[in-house]
């Protein structure tokens, strides 16, 4: 049993590791990305499905793939935004998240609860190839995809900035920003060419049209990513969306998922920066009057 775990991991890691090296740092021209590709395209989802999408292990074939956590005991990892999310939705049924950055998949997780706990399943998204190979070790019953969300309204290849839970795409100001701040040559910054796809792209992937839970944690992005979304195709019934280092402000994100119908049901603070989301549901969701409140 416990041998065929280990193949089955062996060989999902060996696979990952050929998809790797495909897939990472390829040429900025390679086909089907840029503002002609729609988000729909059906060769668009076939490469997403095809390359950029690990499967979670199928529990039917008698090997429920087991935890590999650094801390098992830790029930909750998240900030307190998995907390916040308990309390409108009934979490309990099971349901679908996607999760992007996810990091390593077990630190400061906002989904590794449900998941544990609660029977669902979902998307892990993590764009940064370091923290990627070691969330594929964690044993998630999820799906893997090694790539971002894309920050536009079509499928594109970004220069991703690497720092560990401060990754992000690398926009010239970012880059400038650093260089300024820190004094390093523009060639030393740790960049790779990352496949973005639009978030609409992952969910047809998918086959899938509900998201009970959309964790959105990109550094910065997060504005820009939520503006490529059809809200009309899409029911994503509850979210926490990181607003600190987005330029718009709180009141960037807050104003928009407004806009689109959400109501702000909670915001997770802290003081050592760890969270500092806003908590977003669908008035459809919403079990009882919830009053505004802040959790340092
Ligand atoms: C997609 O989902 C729908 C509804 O759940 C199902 O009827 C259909 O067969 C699925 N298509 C594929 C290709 O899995
Ligand atoms: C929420 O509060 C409003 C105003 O107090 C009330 O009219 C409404 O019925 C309440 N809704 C629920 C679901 O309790």
């Amino acid at each position: 049993m416990l041998k065929l775990f280990t193949s089955l991991l062996f060989t999902l890691i060996f696979n990952f590791s050929a998809m790797f090296k495909t897939y990472y740092s390829y040429p900025k021209d390679s086909d089907l990305n840029g503002p002609k590709v729609f988000m729909d395209n059906s060769n668009l989802v076939k490469k997403l499905q095809d390359n950029f999408l690990i499967r979670p292990i199928e529990e039917s074939k008698g090997h429920r793939n087991r935890y590999n956590l650094i801390d098992m005991s830790l029930r909750d990892p998240s900030m307190g935004q998995a907390a916040e999310i308990s309390k409108i939705i009934d979490y309990q049924k099971g349901g679908f998240f996607i999760e992007c950055g996810a990091l390593d998949g077990e630190t400061r997780s906002n989904t590794l609860l449900f998941e544990r706990f609660y029977g669902w399943t979902g998307l892990l998204i993590e764009a940064d190839p370091l923290n990627f190979a070691k969330m594929l070790k964690k044993g998630r019953r999820a799906y893997l995809s090694p790539t971002c969300l894309s920050i536009n309204p079509y499928p594109e290849i970004v220069s991703f900035l690497q720092r560990s839970n401060m990754g992000r795409i690398a926009y010239e100001e970012v880059v400038e920003d650093l260089v300024g701040i820190n004094d390093i040559g523009e060639k030393k910054l740790p960049m790779v060419n990352v496949q973005c796809f639009p978030f609409y792209t992952y969910l047809l992937a998918l086959n899938i049209t509900v998201v009970d839970y959309f964790s959105l944690d990109v550094e910065g992005s997060e504005l820009n990513v939520l503006k490529t979304i059809p809200f009309d195709k899409v029911d994503i019934r509850t979210l926490s969306v990181e607003f600190f280092h987005v330029k718009e402000g709180d009141d960037g994100v807050r104003t928009y998922l407004e806009n689109k119908g959400y109501i702000v049901t909670g915001k997770v603070t802290r003081q050592d920066r760890l969270a500092n989301d806003y908590i977003f549901a669908k008035p459809s969701v919403l079990s009882q009057n919830l009053s505004f409140y802040v959790t340092e």
